[in-house]
C-alpha cells in the first residue's frame, strides 16, 4: 500500500507532529509513505517523495511543516484538477492524508468524491472546523495569545493605558474568546456577539468608573461592529480609533497577526496530532475513508467531510458571560 500525506493551507504549530506520526504508523504497518510538498500545488505540480522513519526525524518540536504549505488556486480549476489525478494516479498512490483546515478539507472531499480514498485531519489555529472540539495548532496559538496578553498588560499598567489586541480567527472568535478568558482581559469582542461601537467604549468608560486604571481589549479579526459595515480593514483599529476620540483613556493597539501561527507546539497539540495521524493511518489501511478525524469528549472519531459544510459551535457564550464576570 502506497499512502501520501500534504499540509495545506494556513500553518498550524503541530503539523510537523502529524507529519511524524503519520510517516511512522504508516511504516509501522509496512506501507510506502510518501509526503507531497506545498500542498495541494504540489499534488498538481508532481511534487512526491518518499518518507520514511529517518526522515521525519527531529521535527516534532518544530512549528510550521516540513512539506510546506499553500493556498492552492490552482486546484480549484478544472484543469489543475485533473492534472492532480493524473499525479495521483501516475505515482501510484491508494489513498491520501490531508492535514489542514476548512478549505483543506474541501479539497481532500472533492479527491475523495473523485475516486481517491482520503482522510483528512484537522489542523487550523482559528478552532472553526465542525464537529472537532480541537483542532491541530489551536492550544498553542491560545498560550501564543496568553503570553502576548501578560506582556502588554505590564505595560498597560505601568501606563494606565487601554491596550487592543486583535487577533486571528478569521469568522470564529474562538482565539479571542478563549484566549481573552485566560489572559484576564476587561473586554471580549467576537464576531458571534455584535454590539456598536459606543456600547465598546462605554464598557471601557464603565471599567474605568470602577476604578480600573488600564484596560484589555481582545477583539477578534472578524469582529464587526453592528453599527459599521463589514469592509473595515482592521477591527483593532476601528475600536483604537473610538476610544482615543472618546479620549476616557489612552489607547493603544497591536495587532498579534502571523506570530500566532508560528511556535513549538504544545503538548496538548502534540498528543493531539500523534492521534489523528493514528487514527487516519489505520481507517485508510481498513479501506475506512471520505472521513475526517475529530475530537469528540476524550475520543478520537471519524466525521463524513460532508460535516465541513456544516456549523461549528465551538464558540461557548456562557464562557464570554464567565469571562465578563471574572474581569469585574
Ligand atoms: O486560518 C488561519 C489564519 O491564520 C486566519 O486566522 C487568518 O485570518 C488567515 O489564516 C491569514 O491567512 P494568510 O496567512 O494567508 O494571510
Amino acid at each position: 500500500m502506497k499512502l501520501a500525506l500534504l499540509t495545506s493551507g494556513g500553518d498550524a504549530p503541530g503539523m510537523n507532529a502529524a507529519i511524524r506520526a503519520t510517516v511512522r504508523c504508516g511504516t509501522e504497518r509496512g506501507i510506502e509513505m510518501i509526503g507531497i510538498h506545498r500542498g495541494f500545488n504540489g499534488v498538481i505540480e508532481g511534487a512526491f517523495d518518499p518518507l520514511d522513519n529517518r526522515a521525519v526525524g527531529g521535527i516534532i518540536e518544530r512549528g510550521g511543516t516540513m512539506l510546506r504549505s499553500a493556498r492552492s488556486k490552482t486546484f480549484l480549476t478544472p484543469e489543475g484538477q485533473a492534472r492532480a489525478l493524473e499525479q495521483i494516479e501516475a505515482h501510484g498512490i491508494d489513498g491520501m492524508i490531508v492535514i489542514g483546515g476548512n478549505g483543506s478539507l474541501r479539497g481532500a472531499r472533492w479527491l475523495e468524491e473523485h475516486g481517491v480514498p482520503t482522510v483528512g485531519m484537522p489542523a487550523s489555529i482559528d478552532n472553526d472546523i465542525p464537529q472537532t472540539a480541537m483542532s491541530i495548532g489551536v492550544d498553542t496559538a491560545l498560550n501564543t495569545v496568553v503570553e502576548a496578553l501578560n506582556r502588554i498588560r505590564d505595560t498597560a499598567v505601568a501606563h494606565e493605558r487601554a491596550f487592543v489586541i486583535e487577533v486571528m480567527g478569521r469568522k470564529s472568535g474562538y482565539i479571542a474568546l478563549m484566549g481573552g478568558l485566560a489572559g484576564g482581559a476587561e473586554v471580549i469582542l467576537l464576531p458571534e456577539t455584535s454590539m456598536p461601537l459606543p456600547q465598546v467604549v462605554e464598557q471601557v468608560r464603565a471599567g474605568v468608573r470602577k476604578g480600573k486604571r488600564h484596560s484589555i481589549i481582545v477583539v477578534a479579526e472578524g469582529f464587526v461592529p453592528n453599527d459599521m459595515d463589514a469592509a473595515n480593514p482592521s477591527a483593532g483599529r476601528v475600536l483604537t480609533d473610538a476610544l482615543e476620540r472618546d479620549g476616557t483613556v489612552e489607547t493603544r493597539l497591536t495587532i498579534l497577526g502571523h506570530l500566532q501561527r508560528g511556535g513549538s507546539p504544545t503538548a496538548f497539540d502534540r498528543v493531539l496530532a500523534c492521534r489523528f495521524a493514528q487514527a487516519a493511518v489505520s481507517w485508510l489501511a481498513e479501506d475506512r475513508h471520505g472521513v475526517y478525524a475529530t475530537l469528540s469528549g476524550d475520543e478520537i472519531a471519524p466525521a463524513p467531510f460532508a460535516a465541513v459544510e456544516g456549523a461549528c459551535n465551538n464558540v461557548d457564550l456562557g464562557l464570554l458571560k464567565l469571562a465578563n464576570t471574572v474581569a469585574h
